[in-house]
This record gives C-alpha cells, structure tokens and sequence, in this order.
C-alpha cells in the first residue's frame, strides 16, 4: 500500500478551509489512490471552529483519509508535511490601508516560513492562496531559505480556470474544451488574462480562440474585466468570497504539480521568475507552466505582442511595489 502523505491547510476553519479538506480527503487533490493525513492550522480565536471540522473529517468516514490533526500550534501543524496550503491570513477589512493589511500577513507569513522550514519535510511543496497571495509567497521563500525556491507558488489557477469559464459560456462549448489560456502576474485586479495563445478543440479540429471570437474588443476589455473583477462579482453576489472555486482550483494547482498537466496543455502558477518572458528575476509572478515528475517549468518562446507586454509589465510594476512594501513592513 501507498503511505499516506500529509497535507498542511492553514487558515483550515475559515470558509475555504471548510470546502478544501473534504476534496483532500476525497482524492481531488493528490488522486483517488493517495492515502492522506490532513494537518489543520487556525489560530486560537478559531479553535473551537476548527475543533468542529475535525469532528466533521472523522463522520464523513473517508476511505483515503489516515489521520486529521487539528491545532493552534504552528510547529505541530507544519511537522513532516508533504504539501503546505497556505490559506490563512489576515483579511482586508473596511477602512484598513493596504500596508496595515501587509504588514499583519507579512509578519504572519515570516513566522509560518520559519516553521515550515524548520518541521516540514525537506521537499515539502507550498501553494500560498492567502491575499496578497504572491507577496505572501515571496515573504515564505526569503523566510525559508532550505525550501528550493522551485517549491513555493501562489494560487492563479482560480483566475485561469475563471478565464476558461468565461470563453467556454462565450462560445458555448464545454470547458474541458477550451485550454491554454494564461493568467500573467498578480493575483489581483492587475492580472492579465491572456487569450492569444488558446485553443479550442471543436469537431473540425483544434481552433484558436482568436479566430472563434472573431471580437477583439470583447477580448481587449469585457473579457479580460470580467475575470480581473471576477472575486469582486463573487462577493458582490455572496456576501462572502469565493470558496468552492478557490478550493477546487487549489486542488487542480498541486494536482497538477505533483501528478503533470495533460498533453499539450499548460496552466498558470505563480512561480519565482527566473527573468523568462523579461519580468524582474525572484518576484513570485504568475506564468504559463507544465508539470512533469512533481517540476514545473515555464512555457518558453511564446509571442508577446505590444498590448499583451504593456500588461505584462504593468502587474511586474504592481508586484514590485508590493515587494517594497512588504519590505517597509518588516522593519
Ligand atoms: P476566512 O476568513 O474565512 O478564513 C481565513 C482563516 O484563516 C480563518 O479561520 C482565520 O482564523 C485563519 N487565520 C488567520 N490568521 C492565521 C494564522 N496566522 N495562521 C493560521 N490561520 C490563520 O477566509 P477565506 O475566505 O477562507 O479566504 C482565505 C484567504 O484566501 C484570504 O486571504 C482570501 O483573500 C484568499 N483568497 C485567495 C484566492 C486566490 O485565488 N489566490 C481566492 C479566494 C480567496
């Protein structure tokens, strides 16, 4: 029998914690033959409500589930932890500036790099989803200088996975029909959703998505909006922020990661960039990627026309701004 890996979540009773450990301990995440044992970290405030979770992870009686540890403590949650899903943080509230917000998740994410670094297994992989997801997972890889770089990503697979949602319902094919689409830089408003290079496979053969919507302004503007202010919408109409998708898409990321993307199909991560595509070298920056044997590697060669570089560098700008933000923080 396969030995079970354990899966860190963080942040595991707030709302996507409550929708992500249930997909791990189905399988989503690491296969329907990968046995797991869930580690859940909150903090104390939430520990009753983790407490809760867990007694919900043992009645649902799940067959690839070995083992649940719940706690408020970051060492315990952190030991001997395969992958790391980085949820929790400090959330954005009413009439907060954005350096008081980074500074509470850059203190948070300095203390959990330390402890990740000092319990977790030595190639533990880490997807950070809490906001500023790629900031955060910058903080994470100065803080934890053993984790190889290569490990340590954010969560852009929502906005990717958004992206193809919006272009299956536009031209009214069935998603798993659409693919390659890329989500370029940050994990906010400044993303770039880029359709250039995507395809879609139809009874007469692959076509690109530029050629069946024959509509560049809804390309240049609507589309590339409605996925930028997609989390927005998704508030807007909940009361609360996306859960089912982001836990969904935090499954497809490591997914993806560990088991490799299909054939001639890539996804975004946000991954340290090494200068591809000419973005400033060690910024966590989302890019095309495909998987093999549990490394991603950037798609190379792609063409970039002058619109999609002015994107490309306006979400580095953002990104380094955030760097140096991040940065005043710490001191
Ligand atoms: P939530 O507020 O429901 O849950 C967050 C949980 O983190 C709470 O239980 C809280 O107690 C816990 N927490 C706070 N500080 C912690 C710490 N130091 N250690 C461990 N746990 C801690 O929030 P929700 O809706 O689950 O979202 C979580 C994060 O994910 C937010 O930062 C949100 O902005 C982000 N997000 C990112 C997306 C992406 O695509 N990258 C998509 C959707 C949300």
């Amino acid at each position: 029998a396969t030995d079970p890996l354990r899966v860190l979540v963080t942040g595991a009773a707030g709302q996507i914690g409550y929708a992500l450990v249930p997909m791990i301990a189905r399988g989503a995440m690491l296969g329907p033959d990968q046995p797991v044992i869930i580690h859940m970290l909150d903090i104390d405030p939430a520990a009753e409500a983790l407490k809760g979770v867990r007694m919900e992870l043992i009645d649902a009686a799940f067959p690839l589930l070995k083992g649940v540890v719940a706690t408020t403590d970051a060492a315990e949650a952190c030991t001997g932890v395969n992958i790391a899903v980085m949820v929790g943080g400090f959330p954005r509230k009413e009439g907060m500036e954005r350096k008081d917000v980074m500074s509470k998740n850059v203190s948070i994410y300095k203390a959990q790099a330390s402890a990740l670094e000092k319990h977790a297994a030595a190639d533990c992989k880490v997807l950070v989803v809490a906001n500023p997801a790629n900031t955060n997972a910058l903080i994470l890889k100065e803080f934890a200088p053993s984790i190889p770089e290569k490990n340590i990503t954010c969560l852009t697979r929502l906005d990717h996975n958004r992206a193809l949602g919006q272009i299956s319902e536009r031209l009214n094919v069935h998603v798993g029909d659409v693919k390659n689409v890329i989500i370029w830089g940050n994990h906010s408003s400044t993303q770039y959703p880029d359709v250039n290079h995507a395809t879609v496979t139809t009874s007469s053969g692959k076509k690109p998505v530029r050629e069946l919507i024959n509509d560049d302004n809804w390309l240049k503007t609507e589309f590339i909006t409605t996925v930028q202010q997609r989390g927005a919408a998704i508030i807007k109409a909940r009361k609360l922020s996306s859960a089912l998708s982001a836990a969904s898409s935090a499954c497809d990321h490591i997914r993806d990661w560990v088991l490799g993307t299909p054939k001639e199909r890539w996804v975004s991560m946000g991954v340290y960039s090494d200068g591809s595509y000419g973005i400033q070298p060690g910024l966590i920056y989302s890019f095309p990627v495909t998987c093999e044997k549990g490394e991603w590697s950037i798609v190379q060669g792609l063409k970039i026309d002058e619109f999609s570089r002015a994107k490309l560098d306006a979400t580095a700008q953002e990104l380094m701004e955030e760097k140096q933000l991040a940065y005043l923080c710490l001191n």
